[in-house]
């Protein structure tokens, strides 16, 4: 059953914005981000189209990562692909009192 699952406690060191790094939930390894804006954006870590590892990639200045194998982009906004050729999953994503739950 899907539920909101805790991925950063407050005591936990500030991540650096626009950096994503990975946690690991429910058995899942998740990409989390915090924007300039600061907003939390959590996505898959592999590619929608054939699978190929999105870690390590850092969004461009209009906030849409892309994939290093075909270049397909994602934006990190809606998670469609910016030529219609697919769409990545984002994770529904909150922050509460300093502590940031993914909707697993
Ligand atoms: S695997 Fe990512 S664009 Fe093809």
């Amino acid at each position: 059953m899907a539920r909101w699952i805790k991925v950063l406690h407050s005591d936990d060191p500030t991540p650096i914005a626009q950096i994503p790094f990975v946690v690991r939930a429910a058995g899942k390894e998740l990409l989390l981000m915090k924007t300039l804006k600061g907003e939390w954006k959590s996505w898959e870590p592999q590619c929608p189209h054939q699978k190929a590892s999105l870690m390590g990639v850092r969004p461009d200045e209009a906030g849409c990562i892309v994939c290093p194998l075909h270049r397909y982009r994602f934006c990190l906004e809606d998670g469609y692909e910016t030529q219609g050729r697919g769409r990545l999953y984002l994770f529904p994503i909150k922050e509460v009192e300093h502590e940031v739950f993914v909707f697993l």
